[in-house]
């Protein structure tokens, strides 16, 4: 007699439907064309092609030298926390230092935000199109995340008011703004942030504001212009939080370094949330964070300026390619711009690499809203903006040939 026995059903393990669900970065799908292609200009990427500054670097060896290897308090080492409280002060108002944590990078501030704030269930508003990772963090945490998008027109991208203080009800936890913005280059003005802040007030809504670019800033010729900000409007014992970086001003995104401005009620909650995320941000680079709070203003002033010169050749360049349109933003360092074919922007950017080594980001990539374009980043010098441009002008008259 034979026997049969069933073969038991095989149960994969997964990670839960939130974190399944989230959308994996179009960018690096474009990126992952090009691996082990040779000669790509990578334009794709959100950060400098120059490496930190030496007087950064050097903070950070001295600090390793002298034994700067140990976990620090949640919140940071006092000295960053007080030049970084010091920072703010300067350039929004007083700011005290009990205001202050440092995180470990922007998009870690981001994440902690997020955790103090919302949970399963809330509804969250994202202003797009946007950098994926604001609209994926709360729905991680299984919130509902609801989008209104900027338009386009002949003067660039701009908010529709009215469509925005619509989607903003009592029922919505959390707005997230990210100004200067990212992949637009599109900067929320002053009024605008009145509007929207004695509209959050009155229905009890946080607003997590996102300035990792504020001091890439075009809209202002002072050397040390910075954009509009919610912390120059707001008290700081309201419901505003506001996330920074050093990686963008500072030319330090290798370094995952950042802080947050939160109300002084929650930084106990804060610390708790840091000691179960990362602990403390790596101690010898919150002494490289000082270095460059200390002394790095000229470095930023400098990478503006070139930014500003980059982006305006950009700019003058791809007005010239028929089926273009392009308009000059006033902040971050992309410009995000509609080309023909860019219909299916994934499809467009993979065959850019493909075709002619140029290495664009999708505007897929930063939400429905943003398909039609692609994002350039100019953080780099005009002979590199030259070659990638040839490329460009290559690909568009052989899609024009054929
Ligand atoms: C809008 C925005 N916020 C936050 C970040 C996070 O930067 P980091 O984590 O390097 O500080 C980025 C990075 O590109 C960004 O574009």
């Amino acid at each position: 007699m034979s026997t049969t026995s069933a073969v038991p059903s095989i149960d994969f393990p997964g990670a839960r439907d939130a974190v399944r669900d989230l959308r994996s970065s179009r960018i690096r799908e474009v990126a992952n064309e090009g691996l082990g292609k040779e000669n790509v200009l990578p334009f794709w990427f959100g950060e400098s092609d120059r490496v930190t500054p030496q007087f950064i670097r050097d903070a950070a060896c001295e600090a390793l030298s002298s034994g700067a290897t140990f976990y620090t308090h949640n919140l940071g080492i006092a000295p960053l926390r007080d030049a970084i409280a010091r920072h703010v002060s300067a350039l929004h108002g007083p700011t005290d230092v009990n205001h202050v944590a440092v995180t470990s990078a922007g998009v870690n501030a981001l994440m902690l935000a997020a955790q103090l704030i919302v949970g399963t269930g809330d509804h969250v508003v994202a202003i797009t199109p946007l950098w994926p990772n604001l609209v994926e963090i709360p729905k991680i945490l299984g919130a509902h995340v609801e989008t209104v998008s900027l338009e386009y027109g002949a003067t660039g991208w701009r908010l529709n008011m009215e469509k925005l203080l619509e989607a903003l009800t009592p029922a919505t936890k959390l707005l997230v703004v990210n100004s200067p913005n990212n992949p637009s280059g599109w900067v929320m003005s002053r009024d605008e942030q009145k509007t929207v802040l004695e509209h959050c007030r009155r229905h009890g809504i946080w607003i997590l504001a996102d300035e990792v670019y504020e001091r890439l800033y075009y809209g202002d010729d002072r050397p040390d212009a910075c954009a509009p900000s919610f912390l120059d409007i707001a008290s700081r014992d309201e419901r505003v939080v506001c996330a920074n970086s050093f990686s963008k001003s500072w030319l330090m995104t290798g370094w995952r370094l950042g802080w947050l401005v939160v109300p002084a009620t929650l930084m106990d909650d804060l610390g708790k949330l840091i000691e179960y995320n990362t602990s403390c941000a790596p101690s010898f680079v919150q002494h490289a964070g000082i270095a460059a709070l200390n002394d790095g203003g000229s470095t930023t002033r400098q990478f503006v300026r070139d930014l500003r010169t980059s982006r305006d050749y950009l700019v003058r360049s791809l007005e010239t390619l028929p089926g273009v349109s392009v308009t000059s933003p006033p902040g971050a360092m992309y410009l995000f711009f509609s080309l023909p074919g860019a219909a299916d922007s994934l499809a467009l950017c993979k065959s850019l690499v493909r075709e002619v080594g140029l290495g664009l980001a999708p505007g897929s990539a930063f939400g429905p809203e943003g398909e039609g374009y692609v994002r350039w980043c100019y953080a780099c010098d005009v002979a590199r903006i030259d070659a990638g441009l040839a490329r460009l002008r290559m690909f568009l008259e052989g899609r024009q040939l054929g």
